[in-house]
């Protein structure tokens, strides 16, 4: 287990971690976990600690995680609205008295605590894809303390961690895995990739044997892929694109369909800009929706995930989503998995804020 390069580190991709680290993060998860089920104090670990935690957008799980972990580690989160700050934002985005540049906000909070999350996706950034991500990286560029991605345009590492970590979870292992992760229906055009690219991000770094499925319009970050496949091929394992949803889960051991937009959302020259066109092509795969038959066909032992929220009805049946707590066959982890970005983030915080 390698512990000694994680203290004042930032955690904004996994692309920026090795396995070894992963596997160490997991490990600390999983004891934090335990000793939260013990009720066995740990509230040491960041005591008198401040985490600053900025979110242009809405949130649940998110937020409540980071916050009651902080608390569990005995330190305390400090919730900031940014239209209720002055808006951080990027050198020739500035607003007079409105708004203030990243730099100056990252430098005061770096005197006051012991790190920065923030969220940020999609309108704040006007969905110019990597926008966010762009401002994550020169929060990180002047702040002193670390900075936490809690979801971006391009990545939602906690996510990851917490679906790597269920996986580990309920099958012990990630070799002889398969994990494939899919594009599903909404009715909502408007959602980040953040999470798929994440997800296939930390499935093929640990070894799965990994498929992404989506209609063809529906293609990820081409630099993403590239990552994906040479982590394949670190692990002789694979990496698999399809078109088919139905064929995609055969024998898969996690489901994971959720949606995301297609490139014609984003500003030019990633995208075109183009909302209207987006929503045709979403409309044409309203048939890409999970369900106990197509559950059927894949591992009798799977497990459905999601991020959440899930569009159910949608991407979704109600009868594969609340079809957890079963003893035998197919079942949905949704829940345990929500649970896990609690004990995944304490374990980044712990090893980021924390230490020696
Ligand atoms: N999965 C996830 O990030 O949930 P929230 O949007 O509720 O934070």
């Amino acid at each position: 287990m390698r512990t000694d390069c994680f203290r004042g580190k930032d955690f904004l991709t996994l692309r920026d971690w090795d396995k070894e680290q992963v596997e160490t993060l997991l490990e600390i998860a999983f004891d934090l976990k335990r000793r939260f089920a013990l009720g066995e104090p740990h509230d040491h670990l960041l005591r008198a600690k401040t985490l600053f935690m900025i979110f242009y957008n809405q949130s649940l799980r998110t937020r409540n995680s980071f916050e009651a972990g902080m608390t569990q580690l005995g330190g305390h989160a400090h919730y900031l609205d940014p239209s209720k700050i002055y808006t951080p934002a990027l050198e020739g985005k500035e607003v007079a008295y409105s708004t203030e540049r990243v730099s100056d906000v990252a430098r005061v909070l770096s005197r006051m605590g012991h790190a920065i999350a923030i969220r940020c996706y999609g309108d704040p950034v006007d969905w110019v894809y990597g926008g966010a991500h762009e401002m994550m990286r020169e929060f990180a560029r002047w702040s002193d303390i670390p900075v936490i991605n809690m979801e971006c345009d391009k990545y939602h590492p906690c996510q990851a961690l917490a679906d790597i970590m269920t996986v580990k979870e309920k099958f012990g292992a990630f070799e002889g895995i398969k994990f494939v992760m899919s594009w599903a229906y909404s009715p909502s055009v408007h959602k980040p990739r953040a999470v798929p690219q994440s997800a296939i991000i930390a499935a093929t770094l640990m070894g799965c044997d990994t498929v992404l499925a989506h209609p063809p319009e529906m293609e990820l970050d081409p630099e993403i892929i590239a990552e994906c496949e040479a982590n394949a091929r670190m692990n002789n394992a694979t990496f698999t694109i399809t078109h088919d949803f139905e064929s995609a889960f055969k024998d898969a051991h996690v489901v994971y369909p959720k949606a995301w937009a297609p490139t014609a959302i984003f500003k030019p020259p990633v995208g075109e800009d183009n909302a209207q066109k987006a929503q045709e092509i979403f409309d044409k795969y309203k048939s890409w929706k999970m369900t106990a038959e197509i559950m059927e066909t894949a591992d009798k032992e799977a497990i459905y995930v999601h991020c959440l929220p899930a569009d159910r009805g949608w991407e979704v049946t109600n009868e594969v989503m609340d079809r957890t707590d079963v003893k035998h066959g197919w079942s949905s982890a949704i829940y345990d998995e929500a649970e896990n970005r609690l004990h995944a983030q304490k374990a980044i915080m712990a090893l980021v804020m924390g230490g020696k």
